[in-house]
């Protein structure tokens, strides 16, 4: 019998959409949610819901033996912005999390998918068309849980046989579940201020270029990896992803095209612009497209018509 799924960090961004793509996949029988906090609403399109922090072994353990678990996707960690505010809780979490999980893996022979990031790439890496293999020497303490997390993967894969994959993803659009502290944050508030008030403040400058992701790609793009032919896979630990890039200019003027009196003015953020500078403007997805067939479905235009309708009709009063 096939054993179960684990999602760790179930109630953030990428986990209120990921916990549903796999439960389509997989069954919802043979998904179970996790987190620190406690859910509205149950366990959701899960199995069942754990209460877990992922610091602590013997809880992860449990929950792991409990239920046969025999994938975690580990999303339990702190984003750029409020890691470079809490650098020392970063390290602890986003570090201590995946060395525990990782850990219990070996132990119950878990597969283990972790999210990686731009965020992993520094100022001396090649901003356009950022390679697959190159200089990662991040100056954030969110880029250098990054990195050490996409190496602690590769060891316990080459050391211990743990069936580790990773993906560096890009900046997550979504309209369920909001990011919390990133530096990509504004692609997803400017939608609510847009539909709100027709107006937005940007805290990245205007011609701030970041790669992109629509989250339906987004879990897409996790579902296919974990899935894909461990033959045919040369990287692991973690291939470049993206689905498009732009700059807030370029987002306020998509968004026009829908909300035509829509106004957007800067009040720069030094501690984001930072952040942002230091990473790449492109990154390359080539070998993600070669190793396991990486395509995504949204562009610019595609991602903001499908935001503004989901969008507004989550936003609506109710009659
Ligand atoms: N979206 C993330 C952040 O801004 C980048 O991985 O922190």
């Amino acid at each position: 019998m096939e054993r179960n799924i684990l999602v760790t960090g179930a109630l953030g961004q990428i986990g209120s959409e990921l916990v549903p793509a796999l439960a389509e996949r997989y069954g919802a029988e043979r998904v179970v949610a996790s987190d620190v906090r406690m859910p509205p609403d149950g366990a959701g399109a899960a199995s069942a819901f754990e209460h877990l922090d992922c610091t602590k072994t013997q809880q992860i353990q449990d929950v792991v033996r409990r239920h046969d678990i025999g994938a975690i996707y580990h999303l339990a960690a702190l984003l750029s912005a409020i890691a470079e505010e809490k650098p020392q809780l970063a390290w602890h979490l986003n570090m201590g999390g995946l060395y525990r999980v990782i850990e219990v893996a070996r132990q119950n022979g878990c597969a283990v998918f972790l999210p990686s990031s731009i965020g992993a790439f520094g100022p001396s890496t090649p901003r356009d068309d950022t390679p697959q293999d190159t200089i990662q020497r991040p100056t954030t303490m969110y880029g250098v849980t990054k990195v050490a997390g996409e190496l602690l993967c590769d060891y316990y894969a080459g050391r211990f046989g743990v069936d580790a994959r990773g993906l560096r993803l890009p900046g997550l659009i979504s309209h369920v579940a909001l990011p919390g502290g990133g530096t990509t944050d504004y692609a997803v508030d400017i939608f609510y201020q847009a539909i709100r008030y027709r107006h937005y403040t940007c805290f990245l400058s205007p011609e701030t270029r970041l790669d992109m992701m629509y989250m339906p790609d987004a879990t897409k793009a996790i579902v296919e990896l974990m899935a894909a032919d461990p033959t045919k896979l040369e990287h692991r630990n973690a291939f470049n992803v993206t689905a498009m890039n732009f700059t807030p200019d370029e987002l306020a003027a998509e968004i026009r095209k829908h909300v035509p009196d829509f106004a957007i003015d800067y009040e720069v953020d030094p501690l984001r612009q930072a952040i942002a500078d230091s990473w790449p403007r492109a990154i390359d997805d080539g070998a993600a497209q070669a190793e396991w067939g990486w395509s995504p479905d949204y562009d610019l235009a595609s991602m903001t018509q499908d935001m503004l309708e989901k969008l507004s009709a989550k936003l609506r009063p109710a009659a």
